[in-house]
């Protein structure tokens, strides 16, 4: 007689990267040093997925490319849609098919220590909808997974941006829930320090918001100061739940830190969820 087989659940050694970022921030570059630094260290090779379906040049090679499945073009010209429609269309019909995927990475994720997710350059369509969050869903229940929040550092020196960016990446945190990490990039041209003071330090940050509204240089209507200090508080207590990592894609500084952090998300992850 022949046994039943049953196929064991794979245990997972990859942790999961979901890369996300504004456009702008240096989001393709960050995963082409990400590769390039997992080829030259002692890791294996990542396994890569694309979800940009309108990337017209990859500096990397994805194992999995949404293009290979679906034409962002011709979806446009089917549906009649404008370019951010096609986008988001194309991940909805690449999302129907994601279990499929999914098997594929689950095969491969007991023998790569990474699985690399790389999001599309308009961040809404990845993290404001429904096909964004089953995907995210669908990578956190396979294996352990976190998110890398890509910030442009130089553009995001001024308070008020600053604070704007991070309750961004607050409301990505609330809507995953997964093991966070801000990714500071650019450092090459601008370090990260002042950040990582504003993040440790409430009143500082406090004082940088009121100095730059008495210079006269972000004013508006008196409730503000107080809406800012609420806002401030929801950061500070945002920050207690993350990870901050400066880096350059350029120049591959800080990327032993990443994946140090990576590490402690991972931790994380096996803990909490
Ligand atoms: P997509 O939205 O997916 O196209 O990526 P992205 O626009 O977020 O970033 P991309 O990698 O195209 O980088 C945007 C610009 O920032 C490019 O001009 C890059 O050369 C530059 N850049 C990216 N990373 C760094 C960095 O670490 N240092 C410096 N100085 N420039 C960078």
């Amino acid at each position: 007689t022949t046994q039943p087989t049953t196929t064991p659940t794979p245990s997972p050694n990859a942790t999961g990267i979901i890369v996300i970022g504004m456009a702008g921030s240096g989001k393709t570059t960050f995963m082409q040093r990400l590769n390039s630094y997992l080829h030259t260290s002692a890791h294996k090779q990542p396994y890569i997925l694309n979800l940009d379906p309108a990337v017209t040049h990859l500096p990397f090679s994805a194992n999995i490319d949404i293009r290979d499945t679906v034409d962002y073009a011709e979806v446009m010209k089917q549906y009649n849609l404008g370019p951010n429609g096609g986008i988001l269309t194309a991940l909805n019909l690449f999302t129907t098919k994601f279990d499929q995927v999914l098997g594929l990475v689950e095969k491969r994720a007991t023998e790569v220590d990474y699985v690399l997710l790389d999001t599309p350059g308009q961040i809404e369509i990845f993290t404001w909808s429904a096909s964004g969050a089953i995907i995210t869903d669908a990578m956190a229940s396979a294996l352990p997974t976190c998110v890398a929040y890509i910030i442009d550092t130089p553009r995001t020196t001024s308070p008020a941006t600053f604070m704007s960016n991070m309750l961004y990446a607050c409301s990505i945190l609330y809507k995953t829930r997964l093991p966070f990490i801000l990714v500071f990039n650019k450092t090459d041209v601008q370090p990260h320090s002042f950040a990582l003071e504003w993040m440790r330090d409430f009143e500082a940050f406090q004082e940088a918001l009121l100095s730059r509204r008495n210079e006269g240089g972000e004013d508006g209507p008196g409730y503000m100061d107080s809406l800012m200090n609420s806002m401030s508080l929801v950061l500070d207590e945002f920050y207690k739940h993350l990870r901050a990592v400066g880096v350059s894609a350029m120049t591959g500084e800080g990327m032993p830190e990443f994946f140090q952090a990576v590490d402690e998300a991972r931790e994380e992850y096996l803990k909490d969820y």
